[in-house]
């Protein structure tokens, strides 16, 4: 089956094309219009995603030798996400599933990002599933491809936005996470001085905005000035700054950690632990992840870099799997924001 994916959840305009494997992914990125700003701005993101998105999927069809006729399903991330950039995509895939007479289908933004760590390979069910990105963090059971219940979530900040706060607070480029995380290499931290949050509780929900909060104070007790610098240089940055990084490194980890840790004992079904999202690229969230999964005797897997971020494929190989059950939406699904449930108005046809 051969599926266009299409995705504009946020500041990333991606597009992929799935046949038995990835054919062509481009994704158009918009941090540079939005680093101006230090975060994303909504508006804008919408104006930019529908400026791009048809020459993106037309050269997406070039690179994998197709015309848009070929294509058998357009899969389109329908949320959660921010409404006006999801708009944008959906109405793209709709106007397109009836120009060449399509199917189309609906993605949850979240699940396609787990299923990043899969497409290489095929899915291992059940799996508990983390999902840690710029907008979300959430924990999944995940018994299959059609059928994954929502163990936890965040209840404020998401951990890549306490990554991406607490750098805006020294003044390292947008979006700060993967700064911060190559600054955590140089640093060491002796004694945690940064709260594991959330962790007084027997859930699995999440709450990040406390150590950003706690990271803020540290900074100020501590006398710490942004940083200055016409060009970003690690090897320039303070010693403290680097040890700081490297606390908030370890802190996200230990609760993401602790929190994947009550899942697996909820779900003690799970055959895998799979890490997905942007955050999925940080060192030491992979690293602490992996030990959890050979502590449990858990195959695990972890997107490949480039797919840990938004990006079209994995929205396309979800489109691909979901698609050949015979699953399918009619023209009448919506866009779904951050914070309201995705409907389970999905269609089954024969498979
Ligand atoms: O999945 P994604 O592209 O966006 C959402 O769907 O939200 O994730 C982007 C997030 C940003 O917050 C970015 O700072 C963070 O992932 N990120 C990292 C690293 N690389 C990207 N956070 C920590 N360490 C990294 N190495
Ligand atoms: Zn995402």
């Amino acid at each position: 089956m051969r599926v266009l994916g299409i995705e504009t959840s946020c500041d990333e305009s991606a597009v992929a094309l799935w046949d038995g494997g990835v054919r062509a992914c481009r994704t158009q990125s918009q941090i540079p219009m939005h680093a101006v700003f230090g975060g994303v701005v909504p508006e804008l993101a919408s104006r930019e995603h529908l400026r791009v998105l048809p020459a993106l999927v037309e050269q997406t069809l070039a690179e994998a030798g197709l015309g848009a006729a070929d294509v058998d399903l357009i899969a389109v991330t329908r949320g959660p996400g921010l409404l006006g950039a999801l708009l944008v995509g959906v109405a793209f895939a709709k106007a397109m599933a009836v120009a060449v007479d399509r199917p189309i289908l609906g993605i949850d933004h979240l699940q396609a990002h787990l299923m990043a760590a899969f497409v290489d390979q095929d899915p291992v069910f059940p799996a508990v599933g983390l999902l840690v990105s710029g907008g979300h963090t959430a924990l999944y059971a995940m018994h299959d491809v059609d059928r994954m219940e929502l163990l936890g979530r965040t209840l404020d900040d998401a951990a890549g936005e306490a990554f991406d706060k607490i750098a805006k607070l020294l003044n390292l480029p947008y979006p700060g996470g993967a700064y911060l995380d190559a600054l955590a290499q140089r640093g060491s931290v002796s004694r945690p001085f940064l709260p594991r949050p959330f962790l007084d509780n027997d859930h699995c929900d999440f709450s990040f905005s406390g150590l950003k909060t706690a990271a803020g104070i540290w900074i100020r007790d501590h006398g710490i000035s942004p940083l200055e610098y016409s060009t970003f240089d690690a090897t320039a940055v303070p010693a403290a700054v680097c040890d700081l990084c490297a606390e908030v490194n370890q802190a996200v980890v230990d609760t993401l950690v602790e929190k994947t840790r009550r899942a697996l004992v909820r779900f003690p079904e799970a055959r895998a632990l799979v890490v997905a999202g942007g955050v999925a690229a940080n060192t030491a969230v992979r690293a602490a992840c992996a030990a959890l999964a050979c502590e449990y005797g858990l195959a695990f897997f972890v997107p490949p870099l480039a797919y840990c971020g938004d990006n079209g494929a994995m929205v396309a190989f979800l489109g691909h799997l979901l698609g050949t059950r015979g699953y399918r939406h009619d023209l009448s699904f919506e866009a779904i924001p951050r914070g309201r449930r995705i409907p389970h108005d999905v269609l089954r046809t024969s498979s």
